[in-house]
């Protein structure tokens, strides 16, 4: 029979991949820990409406790549795309904006997008996710940025550039965007097809558009920053001083706009030259006026989403990543196999991470071998010899040392496998 395969643009995370995943999930944890947040874990599946509520009807993602379906009684649903939408859901119903007047959230899990597959992009990707809801002063959104880029270099990750920008807000961004639709109605000719589609629907994505006669058409576009109206241009003012008395590295991009329809005032990126085309390896911004628009209180947000695996990509090489076992058990017959059963579970329950073997007619040679691919550096011998005597031996992989120990002993033998050498 023809074995079945993965779904296109999906992935396994094997094992010699998961520990870099656990380094960085936990210290996101710490992290975000520190800086006040704690975590909420809300479904990866939703009503379809939220998401065209919350994203807008008139993004790619909504428009093109979510994986919606009507479930057996009817139902629209939808496998989140991200999960801003999903978490400000689980805010309003869950009532935490009459618990405290600022909710600091964290969410790590998968993501579903249609997209058309290549290097850094997926149809299931993970994010891990961050918002904050409550507090309108822009003191937040630089608290948040610095929390971002101080986070991926913490993990390690070198060259990354930082750009911001204001998207205005609903007092302002309208007479931004007539002017821009003005602007590219005249340039339509030379716009890429999806973007000649755009100018009716989302004309602010068009100044992100990767296509080179897109890029040439609206090098002379007009920018949301000189139509900021009083409000957002202190905001991003202020929002600059404190990130510059931080001391952090960016830049202004005035044609960055992001993908989804949510966001007003402050929006921002992070992304590395070393992933190619798919190079944002965090995005997010505020949006001041979604919480309500999704039914749920007036309370500002602001945001953002790491890419897992953009982000996992770029870890240097490093040994802390390493989940080898601590030690290998290798019983050498039948009866060392039937006595060495109590011994390895005991030592696991003491803290020690053990493998063995469970073929009672291996040699010696072969599972010194496959100790040795295990990556534990030290192997407890248990010979039929040794345990006439009540002995154990440990070996040391890497010195080729050997020590015998009594079982008695046991003390001795947990503290040496701890101290992980001879
Ligand atoms: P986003 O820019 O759509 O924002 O996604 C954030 C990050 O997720 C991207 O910068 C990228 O690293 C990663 N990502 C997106 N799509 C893919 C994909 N197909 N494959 C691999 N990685 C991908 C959001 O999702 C917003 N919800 C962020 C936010 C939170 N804004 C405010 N709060």
């Amino acid at each position: 029979m023809d074995p079945i395969k993965l779904v296109k643009g999906f992935k396994d995370l094997l094992p010699e991949e998961s520990a870099k995943w656990w380094f960085v999930e936990l210290r996101a944890r710490k992290f975000f820990k520190n800086f006040g947040f704690s975590e909420i874990r809300p479904p990866i599946m939703e009503r379809t409406e939220l998401f065209q509520r919350g994203i807008g009807e008139g993004t790619d993602v909504v428009e093109k790549e979510m994986y919606t379906f009507t479930d057996r009684s009817g139902e629209n649903l939808t496998l989140r795309p991200e999960a801003t939408a999903g978490v400000i859901r689980a805010y309003i119903e869950n009532g935490l904006f009459t618990r405290e007047a600022v909710s600091k959230l964290y969410t790590i899990g998968p993501m579903f997008r249609r997209e058309r597959p290549q290097k850094g992009r997926f149809r299931q990707f993970h994010q891990i996710n961050a918002e904050v809801f409550g507090v309108a002063a822009p003191i937040i959104d630089a608290e948040i940025i610095i929390m971002v880029n101080e986070f991926l270099r913490d993990v390690g990750l070198e060259s990354l550039s930082l750009e911001i920008n204001s998207l205005g807000c609903s007092e302002c961004r309208p007479s931004f965007k007539q002017e821009l639709i003005a602007f590219l109605e005249a340039k339509k000719e030379t716009l890429c097809p999806d973007c000649q589609r755009r100018i009716g629907i989302n004309p602010l994505r068009v100044l992100d558009c990767k296509v080179r006669t897109c890029q040439e058409a609206t090098v002379q576009a007009p920018l949301v920053t000189s139509f900021l109206c009083t409000g957002c241009h202190a905001h991003f003012d202020e929002l600059q001083k404190y990130i510059n008395r931080f001391g952090i590295t960016y830049s202004i991009n005035p044609k960055m706009v992001r993908g989804l329809d949510y966001y007003t005032k402050t929006a921002f990126e992070i992304t590395t030259t070393h992933l190619g085309a798919q190079n944002a390896v965090c995005g997010g911004g505020r949006y001041d006026e979604l919480v309500k628009q999704l039914g749920g209180p007036d309370v500002p947000g602001i945001g953002f989403a790491i890419g897992f695996e953009r982000l996992v990509s770029l870890l240097p090489m490093s040994n802390l990543y390493d989940n080898s076992p601590t030690l290998f058990v290798a019983p050498l017959g039948a009866t060392a196999h039937e006595k060495t059963f109590a011994l390895l579970n005991s030592l696991r329950l003491s803290g020690l991470s053990c493998v063995s073997e469970y073929n009672a007619n291996v040699s010696l040679k072969t599972m010194l071998k496959r100790a040795d691919r295990s990556g534990a550096r030290l192997v407890i011998i248990v010979g039929e010899d040794e345990l006439l005597k009540e002995e154990i031996t440990i070996k040391d992989m890497q010195t080729g040392k050997q020590k015998s120990f009594l079982l008695s002993d046991w003390g001795k033998i947990i503290a040496t496998a701890k101290q992980g050498e001879l």
